[in-house]
């Protein structure tokens, strides 16, 4: 069954968490790194950093923290300390920090990476759009163009949207997509002050946490039979019309949502 309305017990367990991981991570650093210091003071400084890695890991844990936060609190105290044991130049860091920030803003609010679509997810999303004979195709957060370019190429009725608020991507998106012409668009916003009204098909692959409110977003402003798709996240609380398995290495899955009236 198919309906619009979203379960209020299905949230993603991470939405259900009063502070984001990026802040938790922060506080749990905060007592970590004091406590390692005091137990291991004596040792010298990789081994003790990796007691303040241990206690993180295990705060991690207790506070059930995703797998990948786990392993990121381990590693961050003795990966800073080998940083600055490598002496590196402070200009270094300084340029990293700005390529990082501009592909990965505002990754710390959204919590949706940069991560591209696979060959397989974008061969099944061609067979959709020429079945279903879609003719407005957007991508929300369309990254760095590489998915609307190649399906713009394999059909050219289709007119393809592509928004995104990265400013580094957003430019290779916008650079990548300027041989479709006027048959293709990119923005550079926020898909949440996107009018989805406009689009037959709307392609998301972003991460869990936004999958309740962009399903609610989709059934507000799309038409009704008009088809939302999500790559490997699905909608909490709602069946999908369709699962398409994706021969990705990844297991990944196109989630079908069809909008009701
Ligand atoms: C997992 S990538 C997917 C890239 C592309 N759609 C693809 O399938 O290859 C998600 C992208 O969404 C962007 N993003 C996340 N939140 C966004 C928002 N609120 N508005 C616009 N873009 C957003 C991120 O910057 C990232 O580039």
């Amino acid at each position: 069954m198919l309906t619009c309305r979203v379960s209020s017990t299905a949230l993603p367990e991470a939405a259900a968490r009063p502070l984001p991981p990026a802040l938790t991570s922060l506080l749990l650093h905060a007592a970590c790194v004091p406590a390692g210091f005091v137990l291991a003071a004596q040792w010298p400084l990789l081994p003790w950093t990796v007691v303040a890695g241990l206690f993180a890991a295990l705060a991690s844990l207790a506070l059930a923290l995703p797998a990948w936060w786990v392993a990121i609190n381990a590693m961050f105290i003795p990966a800073l300390a080998l940083a600055l044991l490598a002496e590196l130049p402070a200009s270094l860091w300084l340029c990293a920090f700005v390529a990082l920030a501009l592909v990965y803003w505002g990754v710390a609010r959204s919590r949706v990476p940069l991560f591209l679509s696979s060959e397989a997810a974008v061969q099944a999303l061609a067979g959709l759009l020429g079945d279903t004979g879609t003719l407005r195709f957007a991508d929300l957060g369309c990254g760095d163009g590489r998915l609307l370019h190649r399906l713009g190429r394999r059909l050219p009725q289709l007119q393809v949207f592509g928004i995104e608020y990265a400013p580094l991507p957003w430019l290779l998106a916008s650079w990548r997509t300027r041989a479709l012409g006027s048959r293709c668009r990119v923005a550079w916003g926020s898909l949440w002050r996107l009018d989805l009204g406009r689009y037959d098909l709307v392609y998301a692959y972003l991460s869990p946490v936004p999958m309740a409110a962009l399903w609610e977003k989709a059934c507000r402003e799309m038409a009704p039979g008009s088809l939302f798709i999500s790559n490997s996240f699905a909608v909490p609380g709602v069946t999908a019309e369709r699962e398409i398995g994706l021969d990705d290495g990844w297991g990944g899955v196109l989630y079908l949502y069809r909008v009701r009236g």
